[in-house]
């Protein structure tokens, strides 16, 4: 599997669209508004300013949440122009994702987003596919970076857990599909090291990309400790494995292809994060910050701790959410390793009972981490 070709999320409006199921990145987007907003005026000022502001969003997808960031930011530092007394900047929107990402869907809803803008200053978007772990924007060119809800994404499953031909390090994971309750300790430890990678390559790239001053504002999936993943943070995956096993046992699917997957997917804690990025050197961290979001905007649903209530949605209502949420994310990368003919109808089914009897008894909201770097 390559994952710069074969990983993108479900296109289109149907009902397993990304564009349908992604409450919770909107959520997410908005849970972190307020240091977007801040890093937005801050780089703008701290730049020049310049007459044309750069703006690039990694991983932006398609649907409902594509544009909200760039959106945020624009209007964050348009708002201090006029306290200011200032013209605002023109803005130059870079919008990144991979390969196969519904970039015509976002282009379609461009003049939408053009209309909604009477009267404000010219914005000119752009659709930049490849791969944030590589190069994508000229040297010195970009005066604010966000990227939300994109960079748990490894590049690729974990290099030491790959199956190489003759290699015999394959296959350590046995039925489980990221670290989980019984991984021996070098699965962890080939996630960390593959984040290690991955995470500076990624600030190396974005050091050579962004000017002196300019900022950068990351939100994604993250671990409340440095303890390996416990259940709140693995039950995602631990569940989807516990549904494909199951299909393996009347054989639906071929276990050795289950014992051969790693989801590309990784969490670091906040001090793995800091760590990073001091260890890096390019940038200063301003702040950092967890928080908690659920796979809805009922804030009322994880207030309860999960339990189902009068007038609070159910467990099982909440079950279905998620697993068309990770479906819509995943059945790309799902398909691409375990074929067409496994059937994805069966396995997203039997995830969402799974995921009802954890919600039943679990917390359903999960940790992210929201941290606003300057470039040295
Ligand atoms: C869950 S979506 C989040 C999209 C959007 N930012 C939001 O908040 O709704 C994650 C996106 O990251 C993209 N992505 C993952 N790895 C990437 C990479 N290495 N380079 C660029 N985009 C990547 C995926 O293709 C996907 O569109």
């Amino acid at each position: 599997m390559d994952l710069k070709k074969d990983f993108y999320m479900n296109s289109g409006a149907g009902d397993n669209s990304y564009g349908s199921n992604s409450k919770i990145q909107g959520l997410i987007i908005c849970k972190s508004q307020s240091v977007r907003r801040e890093a937005a005026v801050a780089a703008y000022l701290g730049t020049g300013p310049p007459a044309t502001m750069s703006v690039a969003d990694l991983g932006c997808s398609s649907g409902s949440t594509a544009l909200l960031a760039v959106e945020d930011i624009m209007e964050a530092v348009e708002r201090a122009c006029v306290e200011l007394r200032r013209q605002p900047p023109e803005f130059n929107l870079l919008l990144n994702d991979l390969y196969g990402n519904d970039f015509n869907a976002v282009f379609r809803s461009l003049p939408e987003f053009h209309s909604q803008r009477p009267g404000k200053g010219l914005c000119f978007v752009t659709g930049v596919p490849g791969t944030f772990y590589d190069r994508l924007f000229p040297a010195k060119s970009l005066h604010l970076v966000c990227s939300s809800s994109s960079l748990h994404w490894l590049s690729q499953m974990p290099e030491e857990l790959q199956q190489k031909e003759g290699s015999p390090a394959a296959c350590v994971n046995k039925g489980k599909v990221f670290i989980s309750a019984g991984s021996p300790p070098c699965v962890a430890e080939a996630y960390r090291k593959q984040f290690h990678r991955d995470f500076r390559n990624f600030l190396r790239c974005r050091a050579e990309e962004i000017v002196r001053g300019g900022w950068m504002v990351l939100a994604f999936m993250s671990r409340r400790s440095r303890e390996a993943a416990m259940m709140e943070d693995r039950y995602i995956w631990e569940l989807l494995a516990d549904a494909l096993n199951a299909m393996a046992s009347e054989n639906l699917v071929a276990q050795e292809r289950i014992d051969s997957f790693n989801a590309p997917f990784y969490a670091p804690s906040l001090e793995e994060l800091e760590e990073e990025i001091e260890g890096e050197g390019s940038f200063c961290i301003r702040s950092s910050d967890h928080f908690r979001a659920g796979w809805d905007d009922d804030d009322l649903y994880y207030a309860t701790g999960g339990a189902a209530a009068d007038g609070v949605i159910s467990s099982a209502r909440y079950a279905g959410r998620m697993a068309r949420g990770v479906r819509a994310v995943a059945e790309s990368m799902l398909r691409s390793h375990f074929g067409e003919g496994v059937s994805m109808d069966d396995l997203f089914c039997r995830y969402d009972g799974l995921l009802a009897q954890y919600y039943a008894a679990n917390d359903a909201a999960v940790t992210n981490v929201v941290i606003a770097l300057v470039k040295k």
